[in-house]
């Protein structure tokens, strides 16, 4: 397993557990009426993801305040519960068809997918829900809620990217093609975690686009890590299921590439993300470690 310096690993379990912590408060209790959606939103939520969405928009605020702004881990859940909304989706049979996520049975093997589809969306509503109140100046939240809608909408964001997946299987990718399906699919999420963070810290637009320099580039290379690992990790380790990629014949960055060609992409692109948070010194020493955790990570 992989080892990392203690203070990478509490910095991610700190931020981790203020995610946790909020998303407990902001998810209605498992047996709010109709009990079997808000069951499946916390069978979800809480199935143990890395946070690291969270995390990132966390990392962003502090290399712009120098603290970690109150109330930034709302923000954090409202992410993840947009980042596990795409989960639940993708695993539908209609989409990439998969029975484990996160180490538990998928949403709709327990609860079906009407209510697996009703889940997504509910996490897509609640989370915008959230995003209107937090606690930053007015003008922060509507800039914040409005970058989010887009990163994950229709032209490069989320769901575009996710069309340009499924649309693409059983085709020779070209380095074009699986480019725009990962900055779009998962880069777009990524990239726009640390932007709001920094946004929601009150970030200026220089800082803004520095910011967006970086999350684009460390964004693509979790997306590469993604295909490697889903090639060279055994199911239980990953908590999904393993090789799933080739046997669906994806436009992944490995079919194009090569595994160790993929390794390679996905460390210089994390070095050359790293220049974008020159100005922040010290400060930026958070976002630079799950950088590097995120193409080093083995799950
Ligand atoms: C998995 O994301 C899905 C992709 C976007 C590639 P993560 O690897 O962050 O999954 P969790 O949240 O830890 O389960
Ligand atoms: C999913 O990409 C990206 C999302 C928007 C959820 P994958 O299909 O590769 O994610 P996994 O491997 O199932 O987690
Ligand atoms: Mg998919
Ligand atoms: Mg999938
Ligand atoms: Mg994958």
């Amino acid at each position: 397993m992989m080892e990392m310096p203690a203070d990478v690993r509490s910095l991610i379990q700190e931020g981790a557990d203020l995610t946790d912590q909020a998303l407990e408060a902001l998810i209605p209790s498992a047996d709010t009426v109709p009990a079997s959606i808000h069951s499946a939103m916390r069978h979800s939520v809480f199935a143990g993801g890395k946070r690291l969405r969270p995390v990132l928009a966390m990392q962003a605020g502090f290399a712009i305040a120098g603290f970690m702004p109150r109330g930034i881990e709302r923000l954090g859940a409202a992410l993840e519960m947009l980042h596990t909304y795409s989960l639940i989706h993708d695993d539908l049979p209609a989409l990439d068809n998969d029975d484990l996520r996160r180490g538990k049975p998928t949403c709709h093997k327990v609860f079906g997918e009407a209510i697996a589809i009703l889940t997504g969306d509910a996490l897509q509503t609640r989370a915008f829900e959230v995003l209107a109140g937090l606690d930053c100046p007015p003008a922060a939240a509507v800039q914040i809620i409005s970058l989010i809608a887009n990163a994950v909408g229709t032209v490069e964001g989320m769901i575009g990217g996710q069309v340009l997946d499924l649309e693409s299987e059983h085709l020779k990718p070209t380095p074009e093609l699986v480019a725009a399906i990962h900055r779009a699919k998962t880069g777009a999420l990524i990239r726009v975690s640390v932007v709001a963070g920094g946004v929601y810290a009150g970030a200026t637009a220089d800082d803004v686009a520095r910011l967006d320099r970086f999350g684009r580039k460390a964004g693509l290379a979790f997306q590469i890590v993604d295909d490697v690992l889903d090639m060279t990790v055994d199911s239980e380790h990953l908590g999904k299921t393993a090789g799933k990629d080739q046997a669906t014949e994806k436009a992944t960055w490995p079919a194009v590439y090569g595994i160790e060609q993929s390794v390679r992409d996905a460390a210089q692109l994390v070095e050359e993300a790293f220049a974008a948070l020159d100005p922040y010194g010290s400060r930026a020493f958070g976002l630079k470690a799950i950088a590097r955790y995120m193409i080093e990570r083995k799950n």
